[in-house]
């Protein structure tokens, strides 16, 4: 069996691999295959023939998504189109930014109403994933924070930063999210791509902190 992950220098994609170590796994970062390239995806998926795909890369700059829609786009739905095109299981990553957070509390039955250009993206992503591939799960993952030193900077590792100097820390207080950590994520990930389950799986935290007590 050969899975491909892609966003595999990424919080989660990193721990994905780290979790299949000793698996016939291919770890593609943007250098090897890059997603706003759905003609080189559809190579690469030619070439490779994988069992599997764990999606993990995306485009995860809420601000540059908001500014660059296109882009966004590409990486985020046009991208998971290409994969869900090969004969592999697909396993793609989403968001909790998929809902508006006005109900809270969500589960898979609610409906999706995302308010931002990376929300937006991902979803049609979800839809990309659900609509075009025979076998495919959609993991919502939600406020990953990493312990591992060279991991990407997070919220949870700037609050950290920012204490440490002595600074404050400014955080939303009605911003509900159920903190994930990146190997958890990396874990329930794993679990619903073997499982051979389809449709979309919330894979957070058990916790529902806002930001203010998540950085406390
Ligand atoms: N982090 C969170 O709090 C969070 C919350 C909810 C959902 N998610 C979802 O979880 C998944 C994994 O996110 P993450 O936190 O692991 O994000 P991440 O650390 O930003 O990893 C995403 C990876 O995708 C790669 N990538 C970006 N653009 C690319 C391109 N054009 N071609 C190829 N690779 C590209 C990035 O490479 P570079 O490093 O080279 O840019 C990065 O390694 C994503 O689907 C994300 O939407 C994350």
């Amino acid at each position: 069996m050969t899975t491909v992950v892609t966003g595999a220098h990424g919080l989660v994609g990193s721990r994905v691999v780290a979790r299949l170590k000793g698996e016939r796994v291919i770890a593609v970062g943007r250098e090897e295959l890059d997603l706003r390239q759905p003609e080189r995806i559809a190579a690469f998926l030619a070439d490779v023939r994988p069992d599997g795909i764990i999606h993990c890369g995306a485009m995860t700059d809420v601000d540059a998504c908001e500014k660059d829609p296109e882009t966004a786009w590409a990486v985020n739905a046009a991208a998971v189109a290409a994969l869900a095109k090969g004969r592999a299981r697909l396993t793609a990553l989403s968001t909790d930014y998929v809902f508006d957070g006005v109900k809270g509390d969500y589960s898979e039955e609610d409906a999706p109403n995302p308010q931002s250009a990376y929300a937006r993206s991902k979803l049609a992503g979800e839809l990309a994933a659900l609509s075009l591939s025979r076998d495919r799960a959609v993991c919502r993952v939600a406020l990953v924070y990493s312990g591992y030193p060279a991991a990407k900077r997070t919220f949870a590792s700037a609050a950290l930063e920012a204490l440490r100097k002595g600074e404050p820390v400014r955080a939303f207080a009605d911003q509900i999210g159920s903190p994930t950590l990146a190997d958890n994520a990396a874990e329930m990930v794993i679990a619903v791509h073997r499982s051979g389950e389809q449709g979309v799986f919330h894979c957070g935290g058990a916790t529902q902190v806002s930001r203010v007590d998540f950085a406390s």
